[in-house]
C-alpha cells in the first residue's frame, strides 16, 4: 500500500450548507490524515487555471462561476491510496450516480454543485496540491 496526498475541495455549495465540519470528520474516520487546510475565495483566473484541462467543455463557464460564487475550503488529504480512497468517500460525479453513503449522495445536489472536488489521479493530485499550497510552508 502506498502512502498519497491528493487535493479535496469542499465547494461552495458544501460550504454554505454547513458540511464543512462533517467532511472533515468522514476524511478522519476513513483514516484520512489532513497535512494541510485553508478556507479561500478563488478568484475567476485561479478557478480557470486550477480546472485547465475542462476549458474546452460546455460546462466551464458554469464550473468557474460555481466555485468562484463563494468560500471553499482546500485540503490536502494524505494516507494510504488516498487519491482512490477519497474518490470512494465522494462517490460518482453525478450524485444520482453516486453510491449510497458517499459524500455527494449524502449532500450533494447536482453534478456541478456536487459539493466536493478530488483529484483524479497520483499525477493530478501532484499538480493541484502544488497549485494552491507550498511544500515548504503550508504542510504539517
Ligand atoms: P470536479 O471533480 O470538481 O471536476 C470537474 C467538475 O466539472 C466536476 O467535479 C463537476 O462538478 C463539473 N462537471 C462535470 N460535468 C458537468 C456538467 N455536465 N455540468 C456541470 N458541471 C459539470
Amino acid at each position: 500500500m502506498a502512502i498519497e496526498r491528493t487535493l479535496s475541495i469542499v465547494k461552495p455549495d458544501g460550504v454554505a450548507n454547513g458540511y464543512i465540519g462533517k467532511i472533515i470528520a468522514r476524511f478522519e474516520e476513513e483514516g484520512l490524515n489532513i497535512r494541510a487546510l485553508r478556507k479561500v475565495q478563488l478568484t475567476v483566473s485561479q478557478a480557470q487555471g486550477f480546472y485547465a484541462e475542462h476549458a474546452a467543455r460546455p460546462f466551464f463557464g458554469e464550473l468557474v462561476e460555481f466555485m468562484t460564487s463563494g468560500p471553499v475550503v482546500l485540503m490536502v488529504l494524505e494516507g494510504e491510496n488516498a487519491v482512490s480512497a477519497n474518490r470512494e468517500i465522494m462517490g460518482a460525479t453525478d450524485p444520482l450516480q453516486a453510491d449510497e453513503g458517499t459524500l455527494r449522495r449524502l449532500y450533494a445536489e447536482s453534478k456541478g454543485r456536487n459539493t466536493v472536488h478530488g483529484s483524479d489521479s497520483p499525477t493530478s493530485a501532484a499538480r493541484e496540491i502544488d497549485y494552491f499550497f507550498s511544500q515548504a510552508f503550508d504542510l504539517v
